[in-house]
């Protein structure tokens, strides 16, 4: 499409998580027209379009993308349906921004990505915790050398999940969930954890179902060292009551402190120096942490005709690790970044089923 003329978008799934990409799309409606939403659940398609200018409802995703020729698809169902929608939306030509997470495993990953096309259509994920102001800031500073080298971090989901919240027939199941918390719900953070310290290098961790009367763990706990040297702690869960979503970093010369729960401002991040040392500078500008950031690099990258943040190695990188941490917690081993390959049970499924 041309330079310059609205995209238009559409949104397949018309559940929780939609509402969040209509108010991304609204956010961004001088380069975006909102066109049409698909569920199988045609009354929720239609509530959802109620809620925009001229949206047009379906039933389904094939007669959307043939009568809207979408430019750009939101993929907001349950994950065991992204890669088969992601492809069949690539192959009309839309480019795809699509849910966390990604898919349910590392073989499905690289099919998506195996039907992306040079110079587009791509698949980029939605992992909106990278996108705050306060996240370009860290990374600054290390840049900079203002914190020095980082050492040992603390990466915290610990969120509250209820009875009824299970109800919910996808969730808690491997074939539709694809995992529990350390992919549902933990991968947020761990994604920001990885964005803001670069590669990992090795995991060992445990699982347990401590509450829920689901197929998955409830709780996750690893142990991480990262390329750099950097050692972590990761915890993920959704048995605790105080909800909270942390990042600690500490580094040479100051301590970095990310605390919130599902999105974050420049005054939730707080920097604590070293005896003796002066205060890290101040960042400049403060955005929070969005679904409608994260679509920003998006759209640029739609118009530049390039892969977008979020997608292909940069996309696959935190669900390479929580395929490790499963892989470790099943076999009781540290598993090493990249040893997780085709022919590896945990390559085709988090719970590395052989088949
Ligand atoms: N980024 C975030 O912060 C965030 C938060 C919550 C959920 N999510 C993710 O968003 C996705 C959806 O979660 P949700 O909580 O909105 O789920 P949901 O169950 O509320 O909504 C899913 C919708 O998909 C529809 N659907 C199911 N099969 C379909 C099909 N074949 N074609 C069209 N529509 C179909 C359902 O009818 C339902 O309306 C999941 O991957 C979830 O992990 C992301």
């Amino acid at each position: 499409m041309a330079q310059g003329k609205r995209l238009r978008v559409a949104v397949v799934g018309a559940g929780g998580i939609a509402d969040s990409h209509r108010a991304a799309y609204q956010a961004h409606h001088h380069d975006v027209d909102l066109v049409a939403a698909a569920d199988i659940d045609e009354s929720r398609a239609v509530a959802f379009c109620a809620g925009t200018e001229h949206a047009k409802p379906y039933r389904d995703l094939g007669s959307l993308l043939a009568e809207q020729e979408p430019d750009l698809v939101s993929i907001c169902t349950p994950p065991g349906l992204h890669v088969e929608q992601t492809k069949v939306a690539l192959a009309s030509g839309a480019w795809v921004w699509c849910e966390k997470p990604p898919c349910r495993s590392l073989a499905e990953y690289d099919e998506m990505a195996a039907a992306e096309r040079d110079g587009g259509p791509y698949v980029s994920f939605v992992y909106q915790q990278r996108s705050g102001s306060g996240a370009a800031h860290f990374r600054d500073l290390l840049a900079r050398g203002q914190l020095g080298r980082p050492l040992v971090a603390h990466c915290q989901t610990t969120w509250f999940r209820d009875a009824d919240y299970y109800a919910v027939p996808w969730r808690g199941r491997w074939e539709t969930e694809g995992g529990g918390p350390a992919m549902g719900h933990g991968i947020h953070q761990m994604d920001l954890l990885l964005h803001l310290l670069g590669d990992w290098a090795e995991v060992r961790a445990m699982t347990a179902r401590l509450v829920h009367d689901v197929e998955t763990e409830d709780v996750s706990t690893a142990l991480v060292r990262f390329e750099s040297g950097v050692l972590g702690t990761v915890v993920n869960s959704v048995v605790s009551p105080d909800e909270v979503s942390r990042i600690r970093i500490d580094c040479e010369r100051a301590t970095a402190e990310l605390t919130h729960l599902y999105g974050y401002g420049n005054g939730d991040w707080r920097y604590t120096a070293a005896p003796g040392l002066g205060e890290v500078d101040a960042p400049v500008e403060d955005v929070r942490s969005s679904h409608a950031a994260a679509l920003a690099p998006v759209l640029a990258a739609f118009r530049q005709r390039r892969r977008p943040p979020c997608s292909g190695a940069d996309g696959r990188r935190v669900l390479e690790f929580v395929a490790a941490l499963y892989k470790s917690a099943c076999t009781g081993l540290g598993v090493r970044r990249g040893e997780i390959g085709p022919g590896d049970a945990f390559y085709r499924s988090m719970a590395g089923d052989p088949r």
